[in-house]
């Protein structure tokens, strides 16, 4: 979509004129956007008697020069949040009855809080809303609207500051639209060698990126025995993708935050088989590092002073006579014994190499992102993501990020007990708890283990809210969410 500010190209008769009214008590309250004889107008229309403005309610309506307006209900003004405009947005922008081409609102009509912000959140609004995933369809997805005109009775210099705020928060939902194409694909289509691929070439021509491709050969030379065991039943070769960002000024106090993934591009369980329902979806076991790969690639293009580092742990979890058979012992890169007692819970196997190899690169802080645990939904619902770590200054400011971007988390706690129920007593841990309680919170106790040099550590489980977020409006109903991308670009701003 393309978003003109103040521009007059573009608009024609066709224009859809966007004016919108709170619904208070069942009074309306008309926003500036609208001058007296339209209201006047509205008000002697037959299809305007019903319109109470509550929230998505929408009248398409011709002037008697003809042209089209709609009077956009956005419901009670008190309280009307940043998330609301966002929403309401995306409503609009897929609306079934959205027939035109180019649309025009009037920034001041629905300002909250600043300007900036308003932009920010009907931009993304309509951007997130209106993405589709139409690659394998012999009919293209059709969106009709092209173009947004936002009008504003600024002056030159702050419109080229809300230019600048359009063209952000447009890198941030490419990257969250390269992040939901990479969840969507198939498993046919992206497995390890193909999504490690892509990656590098999408980050190829952004300024300060470096790229290294960790295969099997240098994994077994590093001793990442966990992360093979997971890609012993594979075709395809296991790949941990690190990426660099380094910002063009470095000082001592240029902060190194570190950002990793777990990449399952398919999960069948391994020899712990998932049963046929439960396996249906699991090409979505990559989104923790399509996630933390958005969040790198918006932080690059935003050329944000902060040096990222993004490692993506990718493979399939798969069987073949190579298997890894439940009961093996397997050593990791740290020289940590680990007995798997179920091969479907491979992801920690994976993130426990990858964040070893990251405490390396002496980061101050590590985020890991995961749909780690099915159990993430039982704790905390399919619509929340999961915050657990060893560092409750990290935690937070990651759950005032998700504030500040009106996406759900929740902190979980990591107790001593949770320690000792993954300890093993033939290996140093096993990769299960001894019960069916408290799985979210054993495997992030499973991880710590692999945390070193005290560095302060989150990790977010991402299994609920991964895909199929439909109550959202900018979201799709099926697929890949995009969700907590915007948390942590947010978390990266301030770091
Ligand atoms: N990828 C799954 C977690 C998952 C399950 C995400 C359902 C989304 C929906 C993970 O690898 C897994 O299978 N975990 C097991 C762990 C168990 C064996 C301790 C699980 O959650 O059942
Ligand atoms: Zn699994
Ligand atoms: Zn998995």
């Amino acid at each position: 979509m393309k978003y003109n500010l103040n521009s007059t190209k573009d608009v024609t008769s066709s224009d859809l004129l966007v004016l919108p009214v709170f619904g208070e008590d069942k009074e309306l309250k008309f926003t500036s956007a609208w001058d007296k004889s339209l209201k006047e107008f509205f008000n002697g229309l037959t299809l305007a008697k019903n319109f109470k403005a509550s929230a998505g309610e929408t009248v398409f309506f011709n002037s008697i020069e003809g042209q089209n307006f709609v009077a956009l209900g956005l419901g009670s003004k008190k309280g009307f949040s940043i998330e609301n405009l966002r929403r309401e947005m995306a409503k609009l922008a897929t609306g079934s009855k959205m027939k035109t081409k180019s649309l025009t609102l009037s920034l001041e009509s629905l300002k909250i809080k600043g300007l900036d912000s308003t932009i920010n959140a009907i931009v993304e609004g309509m951007e997130l809303a209106t993405y589709a995933f139409d690659e394998h369809l012999s009919k293209k997805a059709e969106c009709t609207l092209e173009v947004v005109n936002l009008d504003t009775k600024e002056k030159a210099a702050s419109v080229k500051k809300l230019q600048k705020v359009i063209d952000e928060t447009l890198l941030v939902t490419q990257s969250i639209a390269i992040a939901r194409d990479f969840v969507n694909s198939p498993p046919n289509v992206l497995n390890s060698e193909t999504y490690a691929k892509a990656v590098k070439k999408d980050v190829s021509k952004i300024n300060g990126v470096s790229v290294k491709i960790n295969g099997k050969k240098e994994l077994k030379k590093m001793g990442a025995g966990l992360f093979l065991s997971v890609n012993a039943g594979s075709a395809f070769e296991p790949q941990m993708v690190h990426l660099t960002y380094t910002p063009k000024k470095v000082t001592k106090k240029t902060k190194h935050v570190a950002l990793v993934g777990k990449g399952l591009t398919f999960d069948t369980g391994g020899y712990s088989l998932k049963p046929g329902g439960s396996m249906v979806n699991m090409k979505f076991d990559m989104a923790g590092s399509a996630t933390m790969f958005a969040a790198f690639r918006a932080a690059a293009l935003l050329e944000l002073p902060v040096k990222v580092t993004c490692v993506l742990g990718m493979t399939d979890n798969a069987v073949n006579e190579h298997a890894t058979m439940p009961d093996s012992i397997v050593t990791g890169r740290s020289g940590t014994t680990v007995e798997i007692l179920n091969t479907d819970a491979e992801g920690r196997l994976v993130l426990a190499d990858c964040l070893d190899y990251t405490c390396d690169l002496k980061p101050d802080a590590i985020i890991d992102a995961a749909t780690l645990t099915g159990a993430c939904l039982v704790a905390v619902g399919s619509e929340t993501a999961a915050v657990l770590g060893n560092d409750d200054k990290l935690i937070g400011s990651l759950l005032k990020s998700a504030k500040n971007t009106s996406e759900y988390m929740w902190q979980l706690p990591i107790i001593p007990e949770f320690h000792e129920d993954m300890k093993s007593n033939i290996a140093d841990l096993k990769n299960i708890g001894g019960s069916r309680f408290g799985g979210t919170a054993k495997a992030a106790a499973f991880l710590e283990n692999f945390i070193k040099d005290d560095i302060s550590w989150a990790h977010l489980d991402i299994a609920g809210i991964g895909d199929s977020q439909g109550h959202l409006p900018y979201c799709p109903k099926k697929g890949a969410s995009g969700l907590v991308i915007r948390t942590l670009v947010d978390y990266l701003r301030n770091a």
